[in-house]
């Protein structure tokens, strides 16, 4: 069965998902919501979905909706995610997942209450190469792990959603994410101290920051983002025997390891996708028809621990966001 699969928001990154939808066999494109009927339409119509609506609760209200995309920035997310749960619809929500750790606690409550599919649309942790990636982690390919860094940025800081604090702006939130789920496939989420400096922009944002994990095991983690410049995305894990190099945190590309002569041992291909949002499509697609309220590969308990930690690192900034 095909579920009809509906997005709320047609801003940027809906344009990607829609495009995921067409292009894909996995759900059937069948509804945009927008604030605005003709952004509404214009998206529904370049990428084949069958109805447009010019408000969410239009959207909510038609019983034929079975998923709903939720696109627009991170302040909104729980409000609508919950309101979507009430409106008996299964959720995919966008990264940050919500704006701290409670609200991520509260909704994903709600969805086990209701039965309901809750996933958050972090996309790099349905990929196969995540799978890898725990894989190469496990094994001993470059012996015991004693560091690693990570990195994302793009200067973005001029769009709205980004340096408006009410919106949830900042680099942490919106590219620290991918480093941090890098961070997490790799050394898991035991994190026993935090360091971090952040440059706070004149909205009272974080424009970049550097952020230093210590974890049980002793292995430490270098990661820093940026809305404000480009980065090279890479990831590198640092261990007795060697070392590997993942290409992209923010969509993986490759994996290369290397032995202590720098020669390179092995090489593993991300495989060709159609935008990468398929992984995650797919995962929702089969978490409902299994009736399991989230992905197993991105779980509840995955959601709030990442929130959870972004709470901490940003707490000593003095970095607050409203909460609607
Ligand atoms: N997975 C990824 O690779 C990826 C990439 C980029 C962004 N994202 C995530 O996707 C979410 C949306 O990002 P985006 O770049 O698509 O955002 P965007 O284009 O700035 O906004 C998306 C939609 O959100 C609503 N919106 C924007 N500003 C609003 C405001 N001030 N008040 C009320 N609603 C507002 C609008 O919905 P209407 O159409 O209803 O007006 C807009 O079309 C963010 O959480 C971001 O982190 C994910």
């Amino acid at each position: 069965m095909k579920y009809n699969f509906a997005i709320l928001g047609a801003g940027s990154i809906a344009q990607r998902m829609g495009e995921t939808v067409q292009k894909t066999d996995i759900v059937n494109g069948y509804a945009v919501a927008s604030r605005d009927l003709s952004r509404a339409q214009k998206l529904a119509d370049k990428y084949g979905f069958d109805k447009a609506y010019g408000s969410y609760d239009e959207m909510l209200a038609d019983p034929a909706v079975d998923l709903v995309y939720i696109a627009t920035p991170h302040v909104f997310h729980a409000s609508q995610i919950e309101q979507c749960l009430r409106a008996g619809k299964h959720v995919l929500c966008e990264k940050s997942f919500t704006i701290n750790a409670d609200q991520a606690r509260r909704v994903t409550a709600l969805a086990q209450e209701k039965g309901l599919l809750l996933a958050e649309a972090i996309w790099p942790r349905y990929m196969p190469m995540a799978k890898t990636l725990r894989e190469f982690a496990a094994g001993d390919k470059i012996g015991k792990i004693h560091s690693l860094t990570a990195n994302l940025g793009y200067p973005v800081y001029h769009r709205e959603r980004l340096h408006d604090r009410s919106l949830g702006g900042g680099a942490l939130l919106d590219v620290g994410i991918y480093p941090l789920t890098f961070v997490s496939l790799i050394l898991g989420d035991e994190v026993t101290e935090i360091c971090s400096s952040a440059k706070l922009s004149e909205t009272g944002v974080d424009t970049f920051e550097n952020i230093v994990f210590t974890y049980a095991s002793g292995a430490q983690a270098s990661i820093f983002s940026s809305v404000t410049c480009p980065t090279d995305r890479r990831g590198v894990v640092y261990g007795e025997k060697g070392y590997a190099e993942v290409g992209n945190v923010n969509n993986y590309e490759y994996l290369r390891i290397y032995n202590t002569d720098h020669e390179l041992i092995e090489e593993t291909l991300c495989p060709p996708q159609v935008t990468g949002f398929e992984y995650e499509l797919a995962a929702c697609a089969e978490a409902i028809s299994n009736g399991w309220t989230q992905c197993p590969d991105a779980p509840h308990e995955m959601s709030i621990t990442m929130m959870e930690l972004m709470d901490k690192i940003r707490s000593p900034w003095g970095l607050e966001y409203p909460e609607l």
